[in-house]
């Protein structure tokens, strides 16, 4: 008799701060004890092997409170932390390191063959997706990047709604999401200088919007306010507002605002409040994360240890009705659903096939690094146009795809542009 040798995707993880408690940590703990199936793969372990922080501390930690509900993985610290993770035998990384650090370790897990999930936004220049996409290619590999709002199901109706023509033309559109102080003053006070709240969270809208409406992104502005996290007129901003212009193959435009700040009073019930309108040629869709859901109110635990308005759509801890207790929500959906891309790359058919299938998972536009080009893009322009800004410039516009380059920066009063990305975007 043979005992067959079960299947296994093996797990790294960069990067394990307040993302990985909130969605990767539930969905390796499930994994852990379900494996992953499915009828195109079989029967898939998803053991997490190895993670790489920079002290190593908060992971240790982890691991030990945790015990049986989580693999026994290796613990890497310190700056070689990602290269020993990545000699340790995995198949895949997943990088939820802070913005401005995705490129560095997304890159040496590509260059190391394996394949590759990272936080949103995926990097914060065209330059930088250009060598990801180049390098996963490359390698034959997937590269991906997590969007999970574009599987939060309001978001998932209305682009179901634009797909299927009920909504005709969009013509504008606001988004807003207010994050509380303790985020900018505690949980991110590590990297927090020199971000904005925008690269860290309007960027959920700038892909909602590119997947939703699709189009070709023309130009984008942007300001903001700062004193509160830092000096007044210091690199680190309180809030910001961006706007950006669409256009259509049929020759008509769009234009979306998007204001985002993370430094709203830590006791607002909206705690993260997100809300959403866009205007059609026939109609308007409104949407607003509180007025969707929960108001409650505990005597001395609201809003501190309960939050006043849960978000259960993207995370939340049940006692199932047949007594089991889970976490489950669209923020770990999203992370599920692409280690089955994986599996089904790997295990969904015969080897010979296996390019067909990678090729078939690139093709997902939703999550597909190669597909984030003017999510990215709109990243680059709003940090330029704030880096303008902090050094006395404010006001700056940036133009897409015209002659001068693919990305071009205007100053007020200033005669010559700046390229920031040459190709067409
Ligand atoms: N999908 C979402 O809605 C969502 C929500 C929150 C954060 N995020 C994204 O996740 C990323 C991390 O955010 P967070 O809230 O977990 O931040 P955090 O500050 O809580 O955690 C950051 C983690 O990265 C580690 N780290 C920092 N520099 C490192 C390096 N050079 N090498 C290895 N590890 C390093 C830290 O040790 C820490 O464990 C950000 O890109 C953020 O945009 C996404």
């Amino acid at each position: 008799m043979t005992t067959k040798q079960p299947l296994a995707l093996r797990a790294g993880m960069v990067g394990m701060g307040m993302i990985f408690d909130e969605t990767y940590r539930p969905f390796f703990e499930k994994a852990h004890h379900t494996g992953l199936h499915d009828r195109r793969f079989g029967d898939v372990d998803v053991p997490l092997a190895a993670v790489a922080t920079r002290t190593g501390s908060r992971a240790e930690k982890y691991r030990d409170g945790a015990g049986e509900r989580i693999h026994c993985f290796q613990s890497f610290a310190g700056d070689d932390a990602v290269d020993r993770m990545l000699h340790g035998g995995i198949d895949f990384a997943c990088v939820a390191t802070p913005d401005d650090r995705h490129f560095e370790a997304s890159k040496k897990v590509l260059m190391a063959g394996k394949h590759l999930l990272v936080e949103k936004p995926s990097v914060l220049k065209l330059q930088e997706l250009d060598e990801l996409v180049a390098l996963a290619q490359a390698k034959g590999v997937l590269a991906k990047v997590v969007y999970h709002k574009l599987l939060d199901p309001d978001h998932k109706k209305l682009r179901t709604f634009v797909h299927d023509g009920v909504f005709q033309h969009i013509n504008n559109g606001y988004c807003s999401l207010l994050e509380p102080k303790q985020i900018s003053g505690a949980q991110f006070s590590e990297w927090i200088t020199g971000r904005n709240p925008g690269t860290y969270v309007a960027v959920h809208y700038i892909k909602l919007i590119d997947f939703t409406f699709g189009g070709r992104l023309k130009s984008v502005v942007a300001g903001g306010q700062r004193g509160i996290i830092g000096p007044k007129d210091g690199p680190t901003w309180d809030s910001v507002q961006m706007k950006m212009t669409y256009e259509y193959d049929y020759g008509r435009e769009a234009a979306f605002d998007i204001h985002t700040s993370w430094v709203t009073p830590d006791n607002f019930p909206g705690y993260v409040e997100q809300e959403v309108q866009f205007r059609f040629d026939n109609g308007v869709w409104n949407a607003h994360s509180r007025k969707r859901g929960i108001e409650c109110t505990v005597e001395g635990k609201t809003p501190y240890d309960i939050k006043i308005t849960m978000n259960t759509h993207y995370n939340g801890t049940f006692v199932e009705p047949w007594g089991e207790r889970s976490q489950r929500g669209y923020g770990i959906e999203v992370i599920d659903r692409f280690v089955r891309e994986l599996a089904h790359v790997e295990f969904g058919g015969p080897a010979e096939e296996r390019g067909d299938r990678l090729q078939e998972m690139r093709e997902l536009a939703y999550n597909d690094l190669e597909a984030d080009r003017q999510t990215v893009a709109a990243v680059q322009a709003l940090e330029a146009i704030l880096e303008y800004a902090a050094k006395g410039e404010p006001d700056c516009v940036v133009r897409v795809n015209e002659d001068k380059g693919g990305l071009v920066l205007y100053r007020p009063g200033k005669p010559e542009p700046v390229v920031l990305y040459s190709p067409r975007v």
